[in-house]
């Protein structure tokens, strides 16, 4: 316990914080982090004010990602109290990303360290001057450090780490590294242990996921030892490259029953030429096709996707064709992004073509078409049963409780003796573009 001035009190472990930015495997990031800290002793607070030292696990994907960082670590150095020596740095992406200048442009920032770095923190916390770990390791994989997690249903899981494909706009080989799979034994391991600890699905991580290789099991492979944890209900993995989607991942998919029906299918452009300055090793087609065989396999199927307008060189044609591909897949849900231009990645020489007004407006004309498409697919459910995992109460409506469905959808309902960790039967019956209600059936 620190006293009512915080400062902390001799002997009591020191206090640590973190705040995540990006995307899951940055959450995941953030859990080894407190594995490694919790194991040298320090403890986790919830707020910055209680900690002795913040961390943010920051973003690079995107400019707008890593100002909004740049930002807050700033707000926190500025509201550090100047009787206690609180050391505040940054973790992750953007600090692969700028590495040789965010020392110097932040003043204030004790401690940066890259993605392959969280072994040392500790020492990086004790030191007296303000220290960069920025080295690139293409072997770390922490498959020996224990995340803590939070409570919950579902764990994440990483399963490999980097990336190689440099798809032309993506910083995340450059700040990632090399990929690297971790052994299949440690991975079912993994999924033992968040099984005792409760979670019952589990959601396998990496940038390429199904790029996963290590000996000799692929990702098709491990996706059967890891159904055959007990105690694991579902099992869920992302983002899958479409390229590397393999007749043995399918084959996984189609035979066991506790893969999720759901892919996270990024696509990124319906137009060739674009996915062809993209370097993403795939035209429309040969996605079409894939996602053909996808739902033969897994005929429940639901399908999200990435998509980036406003890549240099696209024009209203290319967009149009991105349009009328979305509608075609039928995706239940995209995520939606203006191209943004980073250092470092080879489309950064390319002069950009499309104005940031154009790509506003291509934008806000997708977003408008993908609220209309998922509303119209998720009516067609209304009348339908879907199996909840229960994860919370409801948000709106505390009496209710919410969860996802096998197709990743959230579900608020009615509860009738349902309580978080359970799965129900949920009869829909209404339905919005991103929830579905209904309420509990009794058996
Ligand atoms: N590994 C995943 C994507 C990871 S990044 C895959 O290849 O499928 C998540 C998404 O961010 C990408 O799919 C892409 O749509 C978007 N993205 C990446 N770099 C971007 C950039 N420079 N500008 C805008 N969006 C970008
Ligand atoms: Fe980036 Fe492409 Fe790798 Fe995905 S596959 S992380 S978009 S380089
Ligand atoms: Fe961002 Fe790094 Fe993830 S750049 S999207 S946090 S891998």
């Amino acid at each position: 316990m620190s006293d009512l001035s915080g400062q902390p009190q001799p002997n009591e472990s020191p206090t640590y914080y973190v705040e995540t930015y990006g995307c899951q495997m940055n959450l995941a990031d953030s859990e080894l982090i407190g594995g490694v800290l919790t194991g040298r002793g320090y403890r986790a607070v919830s707020t910055p004010e209680q900690a002795d030292f913040i961390l943010l696990n920051t973003c690079a994907i995107r400019e707008h990602a890593e100002q909004r960082v740049a930002q807050r670590v700033r707000q926190l150095i500025a509201m550090r109290p100047s009787d206690r020596r609180t050391r505040i740095g940054l973790a992750g992406c953007m600090v692969q990303h700028h590495r040789d200048r965010l020392l110097d442009a932040i003043p204030g920032l004790d401690f940066i360290v890259g993605p392959d770095g969280y072994r040392r923190l500790p020492e990086l916390l004790d030191a007296d001057a303000p220290v960069a770990e920025v080295r690139l390791d293409r072997s770390e994989t922490y498959e020996d450090v224990a995340a803590v997690r939070a409570d919950g249903v579902r764990a994440w899981v990483t399963i490999m780490r980097g990336c190689d494909r440099f798809c032309t706009f993506c910083v995340v080989p450059y700040v990632r590294g090399r990929e690297r799979s971790l052994p299949a034994d440690v991975v079912v391991d993994e999924l033992r242990t968040v099984a005792a600890q409760g979670f019952r699905e589990v959601v396998l991580l990496g940038q390429t996921v199904n790029a996963y290789r290590h000996d000799d099991v692929d990702f098709g492979r491990l996706l059967r030892r890891c159904v055959d944890v007990d105690g694991i209900e579902r099992v869920r993995f992302t983002s899958p490259h479409p390229a590397d989607m393999t007749p043995a991942t399918l084959a996984a998919m189609r035979d066991c029953p506790q893969i999720s029906p759901y892919v996270h299918l990024p696509v990124q452009s319906g137009s060739d030429r674009m996915l062809a300055a993209m370097d993403r090793g795939h035209t429309v087609d040969e996605y079409r096709r894939l996602v053909a065989d996808l739902r033969e396999a897994v005929p429940e199927l639901a399908l999200s996707t990435d998509i980036i307008v406003g890549y240099p060189g696209e024009e209203d044609g290319d967009f149009e064709a991105t349009s009328r591909l979305m509608d075609e897949i039928g995706y239940d849900h995209a995520f939606l992004f203006k191209y943004s231009r980073r250092e470092a990645t080879r489309a950064f020489k390319l002069d950009e073509t499309v104005s940031e007004q154009e790509k506003g407006r291509r934008l806000q004309r997708l977003i408008a078409e993908q609220e209309a498409r998922a509303a119209r697919i998720n009516r067609t459910l209304v009348g339908t049963v879907t199996e909840v995992l229960v994860e919370s109460p409801a948000r709106r409506q505390p009496d209710w409780l919410a969860g996802k469905n096998p197709q990743f959808k959230t579900v608020v309902f009615e509860p009738h003796g349902a309580e978080v960790g359970d799965l129900v039967d949920v009869a829909i019956e209404a339905a919005g573009p991103h929830t579905l209600k209904g309420r509990q059936l009794v058996a």
